[in-house]
């Protein structure tokens, strides 16, 4: 969702923040906007729509020219996407600019009170309500006036501030709503992201909530709440600019379909050490581990749907029952939880306010959390006891794809660790199990090496308006995922139904098709190999009523599934519980054919954004 970028340097500040908004305009959003200092005064530019009409308005940048100046990318929360409601926005006396990320629940109250004042709101915005509420508190004094303003305002921020009366400094605060402050060369920055800030420095500082910070061209100070100043630890990114550009592909999410058998192979190898899992970082004692008596995983949309595959085989391998809960629903519903059940939190981002608040609520109830995350330095990452992270490098498509594939992978990781520490698998088993794991990046590439066939099946359905996934036990888990994908990217209508229960009422929508369209599209997913003549039967119930049916099964189930499937994509032999990271790749890139023959926005889908920042 929003993103920020501040930067003072001896340089035109424009050009740079433009390029840093452009970094995160795969976080989501619909009218961008950019303020700098010049000519004694504030400069403010900003529109509905996308970065690249900021670019024109800006002529590059060469049109808006300072050293130092504010950049954001809104989301629209409250107001429509429109030129007014943009940001950045001035205060009344217009002296201040302010750029903000989350939302100030109390915005309302605090409106009222200023307008009481006399303040005039030009926007529909609960942002407008913080600049003028620092221009309230500002009496010669700008970080005095941001942090009596900040004790005030209820909900999430990040806010970026300058002030004309303090042409130099840049301020920004953050509570709950992710901000990176990057040290460079005669310059500084900060950005809601790494991705901004990467082409200018590897140096980088994570604030904590309550942290504001006053940064010129060569000086960053930290401070708390309290204005008492701080000292901040300086960390390193590790990966490399190339990670977060195309490097060539038409789409990003095609390049992070294309990278799983990479980051799937640093995501476990690090962790497979003489045929034994070792899992640093998972720093829980072995006695606490041994008395978990439950788990609950708890995360948003496709990790949600890692959840589910997780339980499926956690419990299978464990016998540790696991419930799996949506996010949002979770820390709204009185769970049951006590010091023996772990709550593991699953997210890409680290930044999703429903998990967010899902783990404080589960701390707040006594319990210990895990969190597998992939981005280093998150919330979800840090506050949890301990966190586990994928090693998926930046991914920047909105749909998940090499993400939601790592969480899976470190999921089998905790499963079978958690097993040899329970005693419930032997000794052989383990060791076959963590053998076959170890061959999971050399298939995922075969189901690559697979693409031209799935594009070809792309081209067969892609004028189909509603299409059913159907699968038992595991393959069920999957159809949630690749019903998802589909959805979000190629907008066609779709359902994951576990295929016993389409009969319980959905399968009144299948149709039959006649000499101008197919029937209903029904894909099926049968790679379980215990239940595949129960999901063969519930194909034919299916088929009986006019349905077209594809197929997704292994070698094994090939024979059974051919049959009565009008096309099938074969996905390599491997052992059961690692099905799904094979099964899944095929339905992403089927996915991807079909988004881009439908001529879609791949990377950036309409409505959706990479990190929900908002309940
Ligand atoms: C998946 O393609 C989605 N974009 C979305 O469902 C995502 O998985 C969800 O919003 C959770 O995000 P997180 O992993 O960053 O917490």
């Amino acid at each position: 969702m929003c993103g920020i970028v501040g930067f003072t340097g001896r340089e035109n500040a424009t050009p740079i923040i433009l390029d840093g908004l452009s970094k995160l305009e795969y976080r989501g959003y619909d009218s961008a906007g950019v303020v700098v200092y010049s000519d004694n005064k504030l400069k403010v530019t900003k529109c509905k729509g996308e970065v690249k009409e900021l670019y024109k308005a800006t002529d590059d940048g060469k049109a808006l020219v300072g050293n130092i100046g504010l950049g954001h990318t809104r989301w629209a929360t409250h107001g429509e996407p429109s030129d007014i409601n943009a940001h950045p926005h001035l205060s009344n006396d217009e002296h201040i600019a302010v750029v903000h990320n989350g939302i100030i629940e109390n915005y309302q109250k605090l409106r009222n009170m200023l307008e009481a004042q006399g303040f005039v709101f030009r926007s529909e915005t609960d942002t407008e309500v913080a600049v003028d509420l620092i221009q309230y508190f500002y009496k010669g004094n700008i970080l005095e006036a941001i942090a009596e303003a900040t004790r005030r305002m209820e909900g999430s921020y990040a806010l970026g501030v300058i002030c004309d009366n303090d042409p130099d400094t840049l301020y920004a605060v953050r509570k709950e709503s992710p901000l990176i402050v990057g040290k460079a060369d005669g310059c500084n920055l900060f950005a809601s992201d790494v991705t901004a800030l990467i082409k200018y420095t590897r140096d980088i500082y994570y604030l904590d909530d309550g942290d504001i910070i006053a940064m010129t061209a060569d000086d960053i100070k930290f401070y708390n709440s309290e204005l008492q100043p701080i000292e901040k630890e300086l960390s390193k990114i590790e990966w490399d600019i190339s990670a977060a550009e195309k490097g060539g592909y038409e789409h990003f999410m095609f390049k992070e379909i294309m990278e799983q058998p990479e980051v799937i192979h640093k995501t476990l190898s690090p962790r497979i050490r003489d045929g034994r899992i070792v899992l640093d970082e998972l720093t829980f004692s072995d006695e606490y581990l041994k008395n978990v008596n439950k788990l609950y995983i708890v995360a948003c949309g496709s990790a949600y749907h890692v959840g589910i595959i997780a339980k499926y085989n956690i419990e299978k391998l464990t016998r540790i029952p696991v419930e799996v809960a949506l996010a949002s629903e979770f820390r709204y519903y009185s769970p049951i939880l006590d010091e023996n059940t772990l709550v593991i939190c699953i997210s890409q981002s680290g930044t999703t306010a429903d998990t967010l608040a899902a783990l404080r609520e589960a701390k707040r109830l006594g319990a210990k959390v895990l969190s597998i995350v992939n981005v280093v330095g998150s919330f979800i990452a840090k506050e949890a006891d301990c966190v586990l992270y994928t090693h998926a490098g930046p991914e920047i498509a909105v749909a998940t794809t090499k993400g939601y594939s790592t969480q899976l992978a470190v999921t089998y990781l905790l499963g079978l660790y958690l097993a040899d520490l329970k005693g419930t698998v032997t000794k052989e088993e383990y060791s076959r199990l963590l053998s076959e794991l170890e061959k999971l990046p050399e298939q995922m590439q075969k189901v690559i090496d697979n693409k031209e066939h799935i594009q070809y099946l792309a081209s067969l359905y892609f004028n189909n308006d509603d299409i059913f996934f159907i699968g038992r036990n595991l393959d069920y888990a999957i159809t949630l995922e690749g019903s998802l994908k589909l959805k979000e990217i190629s907008y066609i209508h779709s359902e994951a139904y576990a295929a016993g229960e389409l009969k319980h009422g959905t399968i009144s929508l299948v149709e039959r098709g006649d000499e101008h369209k197919k029937g209903t599209l029904v894909i099926s997913i049968a790679t379980y190999l215990e239940l595949l003549e129960k999901t063969r039967s519930n194909v034919e119930e299916v088929r009986s009523r006019g349905a077209e049916i594809l197929t997704v099964t292994s070698p094994e189930g090939f024979e059974t599934m051919e049959k009565v499937s009008d096309n099938v994509i074969t996905i390599p032999s491997a052992e059961q519980m690692y099905t799904p990271s094979l099964a899944v790749v095929a339905l992403q890139l089927f996915s991807y054919y079909m988004a881009l023959l439908r001529g879609c926005s791949i990377d950036k889908p309409r409505n959706l954004a990479k990190s929900v920042t908002v309940e």
